[in-house]
């Protein structure tokens, strides 16, 4: 039975990882914020194998407490995620994503531990030429745009796993995310904002033009391609694109997610203007992952159509609305 670790467990991420590890056998200890065990987690409580600990990722002293001395892997998935929060606390931002992930280097070279790092499309910043393969430039906007905050610090986290793998043979994989969605998402996410809103009758929102593209990847992929990125040997100082090839424009998912929620002719997306949201906001527009290495060394790509998968999700989103009204 392998110990693991996942930093950042409670979230939307971590409950589907989480779910899968436990299926497997593993321990797990999950390290989050929250007090107690996290809404997300509560289907899973019952289990033998999962252990909760409530600490700060930057919390040097708790969380060499809390990751066992035998743990083989650390899922590190700890960070301030989603554009308003970033663009809201840059500060907090940056201090989280790489002062968390400070800690578990500790923590990791110690124990010699595998770290997998979830890291993000996010880190191409604007680089419009895709599909992006993983050794493709950054373009960032200025400084002065908070926007860049999350992908600069995430980029920096790469930056020191890298260093770290080849200073001190530290085994790590990184796996960048490409727009995930599904069950349990936060609504401050394009998917579930677009289905709450479909759900209770309104059109859903599409930022500015709506003619910027994504690749949205459903949560079961995202999960398969973290699974096999931290058991190949071949994986191991790599980093590799997890992502769907299905890209769509805004305005075409707004109008999807209209039509699996059952609305069209009810409803239209409604266009709002960024600059009423947002102090200071750039849009990459264009967003596609080259998939060739996640083929190649993983065996991996994404299955889900996002047809089926937002069936999926407004299925969830009805549970709970069912669930809630008894
Ligand atoms: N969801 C996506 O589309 C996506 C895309 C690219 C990358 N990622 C990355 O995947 C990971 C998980 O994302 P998610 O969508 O599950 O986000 P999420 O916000 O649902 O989960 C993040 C979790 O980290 C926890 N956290 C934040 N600060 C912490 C701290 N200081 N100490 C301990 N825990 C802390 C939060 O409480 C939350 O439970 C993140 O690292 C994110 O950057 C996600």
């Amino acid at each position: 039975m392998a110990q693991v670790v996942v930093t950042g467990g409670g979230g939307f991420i971590g409950s589907h990882l989480i779910g899968a590890l436990l299926t497997r056998g593993d321990e797990v200890t999950v390290i989050d914020l929250c007090e107690d065990i996290p809404w997300r987690l509560s289907h899973l409580s019952g289990r033998g194998n999962l252990r909760y600990v409530a600490a700060d990722v930057r919390d040097r002293q708790k969380c060499e407490e809390a990751i066992p001395g035998s743990c083989s892997k650390i899922f590190h998935l700890a960070a301030v995620v989603g554009v308003r929060n970033y663009c809201s606390d840059p500060l907090e931002t940056i201090d989280t994503n790489i002062g968390g992930l400070r800690t578990i280097l500790g923590a990791a070279l110690l124990r010699g531990s595998k770290i997998i790092f979830a890291s993000t499309s996010e880190v191409y910043g604007k680089n419009s030429k895709v599909p992006l393969g993983e050794d493709s430039d950054r373009v960032l906007g200025p400084t002065s745009i908070d926007r860049w905050s999350y992908g600069s610090s995430k980029a920096i986290c790469e930056h020191m796993l890298f260093a770290t793998h080849r200073k001190h043979s530290l085994p790590m994989v990184i796996v960048r995310l490409f727009n995930a969605y599904g069950p349990r998402q936060k609504p401050i996410f394009a998917i579930p904002a677009m289905i709450d809103e479909v759900v209770n009758g309104r059109g859903p929102r599409v930022y500015d033009s709506g003619e910027q593209t994504r690749c949205f990847t459903f949560a079961d992929d995202v999960i398969e391609g973290i699974l096999r990125a931290s058991e190949r040997p071949l994986a191991e100082g790599q980093a590799f694109n997890i992502g769907s090839s299905q890209e769509i424009t805004m305005a075409s998912l707004a109008r999807k997610v209209i039509d699996v929620g059952g609305k069209s002719g009810e409803l239209e997306p409604r266009f709002v203007d960024t600059k009423g949201i947002y102090r200071s906001y750039e849009d990459p527009s264009r967003r596609v992952p080259g998939v060739s290495r996640a083929k190649e060394v993983l065996g991996w790509a994404a299955k889900t159509s996002l047809d089926t998968g937002l069936r999926k999700t407004f299925e969830f989103v009805r549970m709970e609305i069912d669930q809630e009204r008894g």
